[in-house]
């Protein structure tokens, strides 16, 4: 909801020379009432019109918050909790590496914190269209990026594919840049991201290829971007999903330790470009050869710690809803408990700091 700054700041505030806790409470209940029936506001809490000093809160938060005065019983503690509502609708306070206000960090309860993440579905909002095989969910990248990154600032994702990153970029008002070695998929990429609103005249580069040979200081350098404060990368896993013939594409890679070597590149081809203190997640999952779990996840994660990277977190995320048959999906089912494996159903997602 949007508040009439000024207004709810001036009578929170003079409720703190209130000396009757029962007057206290009035106004608080008051205000909560005209909260919950909008349109026969008469104080005008939410009346936006006057003067245009607005702030947004979820309505959520701030019953919330509300209730907390409410339920107090001293009037000590009852003024400590008005003076941090004032402060959380007066004050930001941020961190250096995102823009969540920390005097209401209440209000981010859709901000994932733990390290399991479960999502039912892809998100549906904005121009991803989930048609790209390979891709990931919007959910990862929108999550990565509001813990990581300021409006403003430049996110780099060396394996673009359909631009999920950089679609959810321009949405958050960050700037992007991608890489992507297929001709084809960069410049579909590039179709889907202009589709996107441009709410925040946020800009977006796409360079056509190969990450783990390229130049990324000069090629930033050539579109005037100094550095980057955020990078991702959900390279191919192995040869998982064959993304095209060509040589340089690291589905292709002929050993496992082949395709380790060349992300170890990647890496080393973006470390520069990266600003010291800020983050960098990687997106990968497992896979059987041979009957084998190949812990794939746990190499890759190695050979970015071996750059002097420092590990902040595994993170493990469920598969999306597969879209095979009933009748496979039974038949995998049987094959597991008849082999004695499990069914894949979860990937990592590891996130690093440059120190
Ligand atoms: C797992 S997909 C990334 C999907 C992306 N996150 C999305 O949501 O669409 C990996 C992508 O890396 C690309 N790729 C493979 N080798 C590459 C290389 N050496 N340089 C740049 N891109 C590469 C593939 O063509 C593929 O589009």
């Amino acid at each position: 909801m949007t508040l009439n700054k000024t207004k709810i700041i001036h009578t929170l505030s003079k409720l703190l020379d209130q000396q009757n806790l029962n007057r206290i409470r009035d106004t608080v209940k008051d205000f909560k009432t005209n909260a919950a029936k909008l349109p026969s506001d008469k104080k005008g809490f939410f009346n936006i019109g006057s003067n245009g000093n607005t702030i947004k809160v979820s309505s959520k938060y701030l019953m919330g918050e509300l209730d907390q005065i409410l339920d107090t019983k001293t009037i000590e503690r009852t003024k400590y909790y008005i003076r941090r509502l004032v402060r959380a609708l007066s004050e930001s306070k941020t961190s250096k590496i995102n823009d969540l206000n920390l005097h209401r960090w209440k209000e981010y309860g859709d901000i994932f914190t733990d390290s399991l993440w479960v999502l039912d579905k892809r998100g549906t909002s904005g121009a991803h269209s989930g048609g790209y095989w390979g891709n990931f969910i919007p959910q990862i990248p929108n999550q990565l990026l509001r813990r990581y990154t300021k409006k403003d600032e430049w996110v780099l994702d060396a394996f673009l594919g359909s631009g999920t990153t950089l679609i959810e970029s321009k949405r958050l008002g960050r700037n992007g840049v991608g890489v992507e070695l297929l001709r084809k998929v960069a410049h579909s990429a590039a179709k889907a991201i202009e589709q996107e609103d441009d709410l925040f005249s946020a800009r977006t580069e796409i360079i056509v290829g190969d990450s783990s040979s390229l130049d990324f200081k000069s090629e930033l350098k050539q579109r005037n971007i100094k550095s980057v404060q955020f990078l991702i990368m959900h390279p191919p896993y192995w040869d998982i999903i064959k993304f095209s013939k060509d040589k340089k594409d690291l589905s292709n890679a002929k050993t496992m330790n082949e395709f380790l070597n060349l992300f170890g590149k990647v890496v080393d081809a973006t470390y520069p470009v990266l600003d010291k203190g800020r983050y960098f997640a990687v997106v990968i999952g497992d896979k059987y050869s041979g009957g084998n779990w190949i812990p794939l996840g746990f190499y890759t994660m190695q050979e970015v710690l071996k750059r002097g990277y420092s590990l902040k977190s595994i993170i493990i995320k469920n598969f999306d809803e597969t879209k095979g048959k009933r009748n496979q999906k039974e038949l995998w089912r049987y094959r597991a408990l008849v082999g004695g494996f499990y069914i894949f159903k979860h990937e990592y997602i590891f996130l690093f700091k440059k120190e």
